[in-house]
Formats: structure tokens, C-alpha cells, sequence
């Protein structure tokens, strides 16, 4: 295992009704609240009403801040942070999905930083040297894991890069995750989020070290419980224990814990936030569509791990088949789940359809260091025409 340093500030309650049971001593020491907020299904589902009626029965002066869009841009986080001071805001509440979660933690950071934080926060790594504002999450869609990590993943519409890194001073104080208020996201967004988490998993499993590590043995049970309860919820998306369970998974694969002493190759994620950039496709449909594509790419430099994935993972046995057929039959497997869940398989059916753009997409994705092989930006463009023509489909 490589060295490490641990630590997870936020602190998290789980489970139906701790909105109501925590949110009200959470939020104690505060005045002003800026609750932040998506394009507004939490006032469709009635989570609006809940946390509202909350906050304002105990007095504290509420600063709405809506419309935080999926991929947040910088622009919005500016706004966000102007509101913020204007209004002399002592707490971020962000209720909703990865975008809104995200985009709190860079108006947290932006609203205490008088310099340019895009350029010494986001563009490049750098160390917090201030207090952001203290910051709150309600989540309302699984997936992402932001409520336990300190990335941000912000958009700048003007530089066309999505970006984000992992700053444990942005870590939320407190997440209240209740796995009803998931019940409402749209079945297409919630195997999307499925999709999500199971990419991390993948980006981390699929990296060097790969000697005995306990990092890896809990990622294969974590990818079995991701798979096995997206089924479950798909076919019936208010099964509570389902969604409870993609809910902690979602968690578990990005509050650092299964990171620790891996490498972790995060070349999908780099390719999908410039396609995200780019055209303003979903997150976790894009990595469905480019994962299985990738993989055929690299599985070779990987063999020994993409076999023991092919068979504690999906179950595959080996009998029979050469060690190529068995990685093989296991990224095949994944290549179904996306298309058995309602995934999209390639860029059209993500939306992308201008082909001439994907040179430029691909010259502008950052490459990992962490893979089993270097990709270049020639092997980012043949992936990417492969995922436009669906050619993963015919293999
Ligand atoms: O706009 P609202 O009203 O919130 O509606 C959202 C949005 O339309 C909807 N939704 C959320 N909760 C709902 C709901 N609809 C009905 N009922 C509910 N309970 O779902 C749609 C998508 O929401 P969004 O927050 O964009 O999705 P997701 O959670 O997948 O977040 C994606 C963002 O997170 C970033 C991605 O890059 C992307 O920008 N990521 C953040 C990470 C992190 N911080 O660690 C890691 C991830 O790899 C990812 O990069
Ligand atoms: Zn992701």
C-alpha cells in the first residue's frame, strides 16, 4: 500500500427522517442561512416545504440562492459568493444533487477569498489558506459522493475546462442524507448516479497497487452492492432498502476511504468533464458510455486485474476461456448493465453529435498518471470516434 494521511470532517446522519430530527440543532449557531438550490424539483417533491418550515419556525433569516444548473459554471459560483456577502450569510445549506453540493463548496471558499480563487484554487492545486463559510448538505440525488469529500467540480464556461480538486477544507460540516428524498429523482438521472459511483469505484480498483489490499476487496463488494441495487431500484424506485444502499455506496466511493494507498486512474473522468464542458452532457451517462470503450483500451496492460474484476465481480468463471476472453467477458458484462439500466452506449445518444468537435474535446483532456497505460490525445480521439460510432456495442 503507498503511505497515507486520513481524515473526514464531515459529519453525516443517515437515514428516513433525519431532516427533520437534526436539522433544526445543526443549524443552531447560525443567523442567516443561504439555501441553495437546482432548477427546483425540491419544490416538486415537498423538500422545500420541509427544510423551509424548519428554518423559519427557528427564526433564522433564509437567502434563497435557485437555478444552480447541472455542471455549475465559475460564473455561478460568483454570484453565489456575492449574495453570500452581501447578505453577511453564516451558513450554506445546499439541498440537491452533486451540481448544487458542488457549487456551495466553491461559493463557500469564493464568498471568504478576496483573490482570484479560480486561478489559485481551480486551476490549479494549491492549499486553503482561509476559512470558507461553514456549509451544510441536504442530498437529494446519489451518486457523486460530494457530501463527504472536499472536490468541487466547477465549469469555466470562458476557458471551456471542468475542473476540481479535493480540498478537505471544503469537506461539508454536516450531510443529512435520507434516502426518501431520493425517491423522486427521475429513474434516467438515478441510474446515471448509479453509473457514477460505479466509476469511481472502477477508477480506483483499476489502478496500481494491485498487490493483497484490503482498498481492493472492499471496492469489489462495494461494486456488487452498486450493481445488485440499481437492478432493484429500476425495478422499483421506491425500494427503500435499495436506494439506501446506493446511497452509503455512493458515499463510501468518494469520502477518501477506499482511495487510500491506491493510485487511482481517473482518465475517464478527465475525458468526461471536457465532453461535459464541451457540450453539457450528464456525468454519469457520459462515463457509461466511454468506461467499457476505455477499458478495451487498456485491459491488456492490466490483465491480471481485469480477470479477477471479470470474476469476483460479475461472477464470470474462467473454465475454459484464455485470460484475454475472460477480462474481455467481463467488461462485456459491464458494456450490458449500461444498456440493461437505460444507459446511453455511445455519444449520439448522450446528445453529442457534432463529430468535427471531438479533436478539440480531445487535445483539451487532461491525461492520467495514474493508468495502467499513458493514454496520448491520439488514443482520447480514437476512443472518443469509437464511442461516437457505438462501436462497443458490435464487438
Ligand atoms: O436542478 P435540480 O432541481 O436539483 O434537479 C436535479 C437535476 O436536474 C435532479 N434532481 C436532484 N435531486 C432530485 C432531482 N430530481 C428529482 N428529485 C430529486 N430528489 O437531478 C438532476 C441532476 O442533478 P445533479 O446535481 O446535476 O446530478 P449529480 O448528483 O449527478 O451531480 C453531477 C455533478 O457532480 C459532479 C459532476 O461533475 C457534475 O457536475 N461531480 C462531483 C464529484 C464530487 N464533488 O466529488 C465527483 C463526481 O465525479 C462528479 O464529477
Ligand atoms: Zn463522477
Amino acid at each position: 500500500m503507498n503511505n497515507f494521511i486520513f481524515q473526514n470532517t464531515t459529519k453525516v446522519y443517515f437515514g428516513q427522517g433525519c431532516v427533520k430530527e437534526y436539522l433544526a440543532c445543526l443549524t443552531k449557531s447560525s443567523v442567516t442561512i443561504m439555501l441553495a438550490y437546482g432548477s427546483g424539483s425540491i419544490r416538486d417533491n415537498g423538500i422545500y416545504d420541509e427544510v423551509t418550515g424548519i428554518l423559519w419556525a427557528a427564526g433564522k433569516t433564509v437567502v434563497e440562492f435557485p437555478g444552480i444548473m447541472p455542471n455549475p459554471t465559475w460564473k455561478k459560483v460568483q454570484e453565489g459568493a456575492r449574495l453570500a456577502r452581501e447578505n453577511h450569510v453564516d451558513m450554506i445549506l445546499a439541498v440537491g444533487g452533486g451540481s448544487v453540493m458542488d457549487c456551495c463548496k466553491a461559493i463557500a471558499l469564493a464568498a471568504r477569498y478576496d483573490g482570484d480563487a479560480w486561478k489559485n484554487f481551480w486551476a490549479r492545486p494549491s492549499v486553503i489558506d482561509v476559512e470558507p463559510l461553514p456549509l451544510g448538505v441536504i442530498v437529494t440525488a446519489a451518486g457523486t459522493g460530494s457530501e463527504c469529500n472536499g472536490n468541487a467540480v466547477i465549469t469555466n464556461e470562458e476557458k471551456r475546462i471542468k475542473t476540481g480538486q479535493d480540498y478537505p477544507g471544503l469537506n461539508p460540516r454536516f450531510a443529512l442524507m435520507d434516502p426518501v428524498y431520493t425517491f423522486s429523482v427521475p429513474v434516467r438521472q438515478m441510474v446515471s448516479g448509479g453509473f457514477d459511483t460505479l466509476s469511481h469505484l472502477m477508477e480506483t480498483y483499476f489502478s496500481e497497487p494491485d498487490e493483497d489490499n484490503v482498498s481492493d476487496d472492499m471496492i469489489e463488494a462495494l461494486m456488487r452492492s452498486v450493481i445488485r441495487n440499481l437492478r432493484a431500484a429500476v425495478r422499483n424506485p421506491k425500494d427503500y432498502t435499495a436506494r439506501s444502499n446506493l446511497m452509503w455506496d455512493s458515499t463510501m466511493a468518494e469520502n477518501r476511504i477506499i482511495k487510500l494507498g491506491k493510485r487511482c486512474d481517473f482518465q475517464c473522468h478527465n475525458m468526461a468533464n471536457q465532453l461535459e464542458a464541451y457540450t453539457g452532457c450528464g456525468h454519469g451517462s457520459c462515463l457509461a458510455v466511454l468506461q467499457p470503450v476505455y477499458y478495451r483500451h487498456i485491459y491488456r496492460d492490466g490483465l491480471p486485474k481485469f480477470i479477477r474484476f471479470a470474476r469476483h465481480v460479475w461472477g464470470i468463471s474462467q473454465e475454459g476461456g484464455s485470460d484475454e476472453e475472460t477480462a474481455l467477458a467481463g467488461i462485456q458484462a459491464l458494456a450490458d448493465l449500461i444498456r440493461e439500466v437505460g444507459l446511453p452506449a455511445d455519444l449520439q445518444e448522450l446528445g453529442v453529435t457534432d463529430r468535427e468537435m471531438l479533436k478539440e474535446i480531445a487535445d483539451s483532456c487532461v491525461i492520467s498518471t495514474g493508468s495502467y497505460r499513458r493514454m496520448s490525445h491520439e488514443e482520447i480521439l480514437e476512443i472518443f470516434r469509437e464511442c461516437f460510432q457505438g462501436k462497443e456495442q458490435s464487438l
